[in-house]
């Protein structure tokens, strides 16, 4: 099968490799008709990450089931399924709490697997022709009949509209709340709309780039461009001077100043600055235990100089980690049944899978329109 394979820093190609393959009796094989390229990526293309070479990448899967392993139950061959870009096994501690990001079985000795992700366990990611599914009774959300004409809609439910949404779970966002989102990348972009979603009655999301930030206007969100003036004092003006009810980080530990050099806290101690007092702060951009390419020492280690005081004066809270996909996929693809929601709206670009090099190029230098990219294996 053909699949984007990573080679070094900012060199991913296409090679053929061995078929993946049904390996569990629990196990499905999908063959892929969309998967995307994910911010979660980048950090791997730019070789910021302990992922080995020749891995295959791709977390936000979609597609056909063409094999079942004997003890699949639930999941048929035909069926078109949308994966978690979670791997789960539904059994453990945390599964049955829901934590399905925390997956106990999956990658042993850590908490949380995916495909195609460093650190993540063994498995092998979904840009390619075809994908092994573990615990596929429990990982597969079979999407109703015409998924395909909104294929695009629901292969978001594999991270990034689950993620943006945990993201505002996380900040305890309630009814008529304002919100701030740092980051109109597509995690930032999904956090909006599913703040919209929550009845949010001010939505404000911050960067730089134009071609994002008029993506947040089109859901609803107010765009803060802090190119040239402080992102932060935009937003106290817009809540009189007290914060947003709560915050969203959708950036993570590569965040920039608005020079484009990184400043691994800026994010964290911007939302502790303009959320108000007693304010929720979610946070699911991405943040390393260690970080041997970091701009500072702090970061090497994984650690922020974060403004703890502040936060502590101010009675905030904060609320981390993976999301838990399978919390809120089913509930969400509802949404997009219903046309109550449209996440394929960033989809900039829809590429065959030999043009994968490029699309990462493209993404990971946020040339202006390129603002979610999807690949089509089968194209
Ligand atoms: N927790 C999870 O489950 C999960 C899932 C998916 C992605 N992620 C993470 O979410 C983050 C965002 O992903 P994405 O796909 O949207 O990536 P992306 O890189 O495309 O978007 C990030 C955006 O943040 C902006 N940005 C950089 N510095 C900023 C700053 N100081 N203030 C405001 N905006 C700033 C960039 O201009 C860019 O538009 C990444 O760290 C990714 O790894 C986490
Ligand atoms: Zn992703
Ligand atoms: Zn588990």
């Amino acid at each position: 099968m053909k699949a984007v394979v990573y080679k070094g820093p900012r060199d991913v190609v296409v090679n053929n490799v061995p078929d993946a393959k049904i390996e569990k009796p629990t196990d499905v094989l999908v063959k892929i008709t969309t998967t995307n390229i994910c911010g979660s990526d980048l950090h791997m293309y730019e070789g910021r990450t302990s992922v080995e070479k020749g891995k295959i990448f791709g977390h936000e899967n979609l597609g056909v089931v063409i094999e079942a392993g004997t003890a699949v139950e639930r999941v048929k061959v035909g069926d078109r399924v949308c994966l978690p870009f979670n791997i789960s096994c539904g059994y453990c501690e945390n599964c049955e709490r829901g934590l399905t990001g925390f997956c106990l079985t999956a990658n042993p000795g850590n908490a949380g697997a995916a495909y195609g992700y460093a650190g993540m366990g063994p498995y092998n990611g979904g840009q390619a022709e075809l994908l092994r599914v573990p615990y596929a009774d429990f990982n597969c959300l079979v999407l109703p009949p015409g998924a395909e004409e909104k294929e695009n809609d629901y292969v978001m439910l594999s991270d990034i509209f689950p993620t943006g949404y945990h993201a505002t779970r996380l900040a305890g966002l309630q009814p008529g709340d304002s919100v701030v989102i740092y980051g109109a990348g597509p995690v930032g972009l999904m956090a909006a709309m599913s703040a919209r979603i929550q009845g949010a009655s001010k939505i404000m999301v911050v960067d730089t780039h134009k071609d994002r930030l008029a993506l947040a206007e089109k859901i609803g969100a107010i765009p803060i461009d802090d190119t040239d003036q402080s992102g932060v004092d935009q937003i106290l003006t817009h809540t009189d001077g007290h914060g947003a009810d709560c915050g969203c980080e959708c950036v993570g530990y590569q965040c920039c100043n608005r020079a484009g050099h990184e400043v691994p806290n800026l994010t964290m101690n911007n939302l502790v600055a303009s959320v108000k007092a007693t304010g929720g702060i979610g946070v699911v951009g991405v943040f390393m235990p260690e970080d041997p390419g970091a701009v500072d020492e702090l970061a090497k280690k994984g650690q922020l100089a974060f403004n703890f005081g502040e936060f502590f004066t101010k009675g905030q809270r904060i609320g981390t980690g993976q999301c838990n996909v399978k919390l809120y996929n089913r509930n969400l693809a509802k949404l997009i049944a219903a046309g109550k929601a449209n996440p394929s709206m960033i989809v900039s670009h829809e590429l065959p899978l030999d043009q994968a090099a490029d699309g990462y190029a493209n993404f990971d230098a946020r040339k202006d329109g390129w603002t979610k990219v999807v690949l089509k294996p089968g194209k």
